[in-house]
Formats: structure tokens, C-alpha cells, sequence
């Protein structure tokens, strides 16, 4: 697929890549300084390439000397950035440049740095990377450690059975420093209040849609919880106007007993806009307790915290900048829909500059030197992080978000695509005094689109104290069911369309349709489904209504800390898993989706039906 769409622009390319290609050879050093020869006063600048073959800069390593520019060529089909793992003062990178496929681009801020090595990255793909090294610079900007200067915030939580959350516009202190940012929020900040549902009891919320017109219609979806298709927050039906409101009823039981004990989130998942209402802010956490979970000696309290990581960019006066309003341009209807323009698939991907927690950027935290229990969720548009502790401690997992594993399993990096959670012990034991930060780095056995690369949050050890926490051996783990043999459904991701007429990303050939049903289960049967991704990036795969059992992986026992109920997956390139699920209690529509937000907005979404 690669390749096909480019074709006209590549010839063009082809004609700078053959002047170019005596100079860059085979990577070598020598190959990277354009212009060495002239005269000694002019500062060397360089020129990187990005090559079509595995989406590689050539050479990986690319020297400028103070003053000098350098100049990227993208001959690859996609657009890429090439974007500083280094930041400023107000936690920037040093240079980000977007070079477009088949353009090039000149990277601003590259002649103002001082001597040293710089690290690079494609914020799309994060797998490319690279260094510049910068030369007999006298003066200019260097990297700046993270600052971690703010607090963190804990979201306020709601209990009790009846909620009621306004929606509605409200300034966020997401960066330390200058305004506050305008967002739209449930209840008045970002992440919304965490709602507290016990196991078996109905939980109802209402939210009440107070943003301006502008917003449209709005539609909130219980992620990972299992309710009926009325009350799923889906694209196009059950709608909430503005100015009204709608209570959505999620009776936290499976099969008529107590549901298990989860950390879901709720968040906006109206059609075609679901990147960019979450993005402004419709993104809040639900925590599920049963008594088996409260008996168990895990951290509670103060030392049991969830964690929303997300990213945003911000434009001057600490304003969300709108990656959507240059987006793509839409044609035809539903089901035959394609986009064409900027942002097109596959180059549709928000990313944000500053990683953020619970709203935050770069917040800190107080802890004791006692052991902490950590709900991990990646609310991010499009970014995977592979979450680490700076000082190589390992965290204990004990559930995946959709309930407890049946035993830990002991990690020291965790892979969260977005929507993926993880719940975690992590133990600041004999640390009193010092930091540790969680960071996301470069995962050992990277495939496919990768992680980012940035410091996310520090904890600051204090004192000891008395800990009655213990890690259980044996975990409450909820029932898998029996797989069936045979698979019932397949459901390939991949790019669907083409560049004349437009791209879409597809599920099964084709864009989503809210008014196609795709597949039709009957209520009361387990049916086996195969996820494939034959399209050359990773996408992370959600299914709505059930939770699921990961039955294989690529054919092979999924790793340990998939042997339990799960409802995002990672499906790299060329991958498939076979996930199984009992359909019980809830007939009417459902969804399957990818969670890379653009993606799904932008087509790879499907429709499937339990029937009575
Ligand atoms: Cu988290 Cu269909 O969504
Ligand atoms: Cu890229
Ligand atoms: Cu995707």
C-alpha cells in the first residue's frame, strides 16, 4: 500500500533525490554537511532525509555547526515531524517540524541551539528516530530538564447512585505558568469528577449539555462497561442537545450478579467529532468496587490514585491549539465516506506537545515511602506510552482495567495504547527523600508505531509511615469464559480508499456506518472474533458491550497480563487476536472501533447487532 498514492509527487522527488544522493551515500558523516566546502565563515547546515524504506532518517546521526540550518526531505508516503525529545523552559521541544510526504521543510530553532546532542522523534511515528549534533556554536539555547512545578491534582469523587454532571465550558490550569485554558468540561474541570459505582447497585448519570452551539450534539460512552445499547453513548442515536440532558443508566451487574470490580472512563463519542470533543475535554474516570476488591489489602485512600494521561498542544496565551481545524475535508455519506486534504488518512493523528496528568503538565506528587496502588489509563487521541519508573522499579500489576489478573505479574515497562489501563502497586519503600519520575521511553521489543518519548509525572518520596497494604498472591479474578473453536467474525483494520478519490481507514474494506449493521450475534451465545491489522501502523482495537476474554495472540498464549477480561488491544502491524465474549443481558447495537480517535472519526468504526 505504501507507496501507491505518492507515485506523481515521487517522481518529482526523484529528481532532488538523485542530485542528493552522491552527497548523503550510504549514512556516512561526511554525507550530512551540505555546502562544507564553502567558505569557512558560513555555517555548515545539513540536510536530513526521510527515506520511503522503513521510514528511516538518513543519516541517523546529522551533524550543523552554530548558526547553520537544516533542511528535511520527506520521500516517504507519510508526513512525518522531526520533533526534539529535548525541551525549553515552558516544556517545548527545541524544534518541531512537520514535513508533509513529498515535501520538504526547514526546521526552525535549530539555529539558535547551543553545542551538544539533540534527540529526535517523529511525533507520529515514534519509532524514527534520530541525533543532531551541533558544532562550534558560541552561545545559543540548550535542553532544559523537566520542571516538575505543579501539584497534581486528584479528581474529586463521586459516589452514591444518582450523579448529575453540567457540561459545560471552564478555564483549566493545565500549564504552570501565564492563563489558564479554556475547555470544554463535565463539571467544570478536566478530567471530570471520578465517579464511584459499586458492583450490582445502578449507577445513573446524568450530564446536562451547557456548552456553546458551536459544540453540536453530544454523546457520552461508558468505556468498558457493560450496559444496554440505549444507554451506550453512541455516535448517532440517543443524542444529547444542547441545552437538555440525558441519564444514562448502567446497572453494574453481568449475567444478573455484581459486575467486577474495574477502572473504566467515560468520554465523548459523537460521530466524526470524537477526537476533538475529547480533546477539549470530555474525559472523566469510573472506578467500579465489589466486595471482593475491598477485601483485599491493596493501597487505599490517598494512596490509591488514578491517573489520566493524555497530551495537548497549546497556541499563544495558553489557548488549546485546534489540530482539527485545517483537518481533512469529508466527502460523500456515511459508509462511502473519504477524506482528501490535510490530516487525510493515514496521516491523520493529533498529538500533543505536553504530556499531561489528570489535566496537568508535568505535575508532581507527594508520597509516602509506602507502597501505592496506581489506575493507569491512557486517554490520549493517538499516542502510546510505555510507561516506566526513572529508577527502574518495577510496577505489580494486578488488573488490566477491566478487572483483576489472577495473579500479579511483575513489570517494569508497561505498553498503554489509548484507552488501555492498567492498575498497579508500585512500592516507594526506603526511597524517603528522593524522586522518582514515570516516564515513557522506547520500548525493548517496538513494532509498528511506537511509543513517546517524555518524563510524565514525579512522585516525591517523604517519610515512611505504617503500611497495612500487601500484595495478594491470588487475585478476585473474574470467570473467563470457554473459548469457542471456530472463529465467527473476523474483523480487519486497515486503510481503505485511495489518494484520487480519497482515503478512509476501513474495517472490513469499508468506512463505518451507523446505519449498517456489519455483523449479527445472537443474545446468549459466546462467540469467538479474530482482529486483524494488515495496514502498515499499529491500531488499538476497542469493542463495546462485553468484556472479553483474550483467547490467542498472533496464535500464540497471550502474554500474562492479557490472560484476563480486557476491551482495548494492541494490534501492531501484520498482527491478529482472537478475543472471545459470552453475550449476555443487552441486545440492540454496539460498536468496534479503533481508539486512535482520528481513526475512528475517520471511518474505522463498525456496527454490530445482538439479537434476541
Ligand atoms: Cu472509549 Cu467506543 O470508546
Ligand atoms: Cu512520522
Ligand atoms: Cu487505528
Amino acid at each position: 500500500m505504501r507507496g501507491r498514492y505518492r507515485a506523481a509527487a515521487l517522481l518529482v522527488i526523484g529528481t532532488v533525490l538523485a542530485v542528493l544522493a552522491p552527497t548523503l551515500g550510504s549514512g556516512g558523516e561526511a554525507g550530512s554537511t551540505v555546502g562544507a566546502g564553502a567558505q569557512a565563515a558560513a555555517p555548515r547546515s545539513a540536510t536530513l532525509v526521510i527515506e520511503a524504506k522503513g521510514s528511516t532518517y538518513v543519516p541517523a546521526t546529522v551533524t550543523v555547526g552554530g548558526g547553520g540550518t537544516l533542511t528535511v526531505v520527506n520521500l516517504d508516503t507519510y508526513d512525518h515531524t522531526v520533533t526534539s525529545t529535548a525541551v525549553d523552559e515552558r516544556g517545548e521541544p527545541l524544534f518541531d517540524v512537520r514535513v508533509d510526504a513529498g515535501t520538504t521543510a526547514t526546521v526552525t530553532g535549530v539555529e539558535n541551539l547551543a553545542n551538544g546532542r539533540y534527540d529526535y522523534i517523529c511525533r507520529f511515528h515514534p519509532f524514527m528516530r534520530g541525533t543532531l549534533v551541533v558544532e562550534d556554536a558560541t552561545g545559543g539555547v540548550g535542553a532544559e530538564p523537566v520542571a516538575f512545578e505543579q501539584p497534581l491534582v486528584v479528581p474529586r469523587v463521586l459516589k452514591g447512585t444518582d450523579v448529575r454532571i453540567p457540561v459545560r465550558q471552564a478555564p483549566v490550569r493545565i500549564l504552570p505558568r501565564g492563563p489558564r485554558t479554556m475547555m470544554w468540561t463535565y463539571g467544570g474541570d478536566y478530567p471530570g469528577p471520578t465517579i464511584l459505582g459499586r458492583a450490582g447497585r445502578e449507577s445513573r448519570v446524568t450530564f446536562a449539555h451547557r456548552l456553546p452551539r458551536r459544540a453540536g450534539p453530544l454523546t457520552t460512552h461508558l468505556h468498558g462497561d457493560h450496559h444496554a445499547s440505549s444507554e451506550d453513548g453512541q455516535p448517532t442515536t440517543n443524542l444529547i442537545r444542547r441545552g437538555s440532558s440525558r441519564t444514562y443508566r448502567y446497572p453494574l451487574t453481568y449475567g444478573g450478579r455484581p459486575a467486577p470490580a474495574s477502572f473504566f472512563f467515560y468520554h465523548d463519542h459523537r460521530m466524526d467529532r470524537t477526537a476533538r470533543n475529547n480533546w477539549r475535554g470530555l474525559q472523566g474516570m469510573f472506578l467500579v468496587e465489589d466486595a471482593a476488591s475491598r477485601r483485599l489489602r491493596l493501597p487505599k485512600g490517598r494512596r490509591d490514585l488514578p491517573l489520566m494521561i493524555s497530551e495537548r498542544s497549546f497556541t499563544s496565551g495558553n489557548a488549546l491549539a485546534n489540530p482539527f481545524a485545517d483537518g481533512p475535508t469529508m466527502h460523500g455519506h456515511h459508509g462511502t465516506m473519504s477524506f482528501t486534504g490535510p490530516g487525510s488518512p493515514p496521516d491523520d493523528h493529533t498529538v500533543g506537545s505536553h504530556v499531561i496528568v489528570n489535566g496537568r503538565y508535568a505535575p508532581y506528587h507527594r508520597v509516602s515511602a509506602t507502597r501505592h496502588r496506581l489506575r493507569l489509563l491512557n486517554a490520549a487521541p493517538f499516542t502510546a506510552y510505555n510507561l516506566s519508573l526513572s529508577d527502574g522499579r518495577p510496577f505489580v500489576q494486578v488488573g488490566t482495567g477491566s478487572g483483576f489478573l489472577r495473579t500479579p505479574v511483575v513489570r517494569t515497562e508497561i505498553n498503554l495504547g489509548p484507552a488501555q489501563r492498567a492498575d498497579v502497586v508500585v512500592d516507594f519503600t526506603g526511597l524517603s527523600g528522593q524522586d522518582v519520575v514515570l516516564e515513557s521511553v522506547p520500548a525493548q521489543d517496538e513494532r509498528g508505531t511506537g511509543s513517546r518519548t517524555a518524563p510524565i509525572m514525579q512522585f516525591r518520596v517523604g517519610r515512611p509511615a505504617r503500611d497495612p497494604s500487601r500484595l495478594p498472591s491470588r487475585l478476585p479474578s473474574p470467570k473467563l469464559v470457554r473459548a469457542p473453536a471456530e472463529v465467527s467474525k473476523t474483523w480487519t483494520f486497515d486503510l481503505g480508499g485511495g489518494k484520487r478519490h480519497g482515503t478512509f481507514w476501513a474495517v472490513n474494506g469499508k468506512a463505518f456506518d451507523p446505519d449498517r449493521p456489519d455483523h449479527r450475534v445472537r443474545l446468549g451465545t459466546t462467540e469467538r472474533w479474530r482482529l486483524r491489522n494488515t495496514s502498515d501502523m499499529t491500531h488499538y482495537v476497542h469493542i463495546h458491550a462485553e468484556q472479553w476474554r483474550t483467547v490467542s495472540r498472533d496464535g500464540n498464549r497471550p502474554p500474562p497480563w492479557e490472560r484476563a477480561l480486557e476491551d482495548t488491544w494492541r494490534l501492531d502491524p501484520g498482527e491478529y487476536v482472537d478475543v472471545a465474549a459470552r453475550f449476555l443481558d443487552h441486545a440492540g447495537p454496539f460498536m468496534i472501533h479503533c481508539h486512535m480517535l482520528d481513526h475512528e472519526d475517520h471511518g474505522m468504526m463498525a456496527r454490530f447487532d445482538v439479537v434476541r
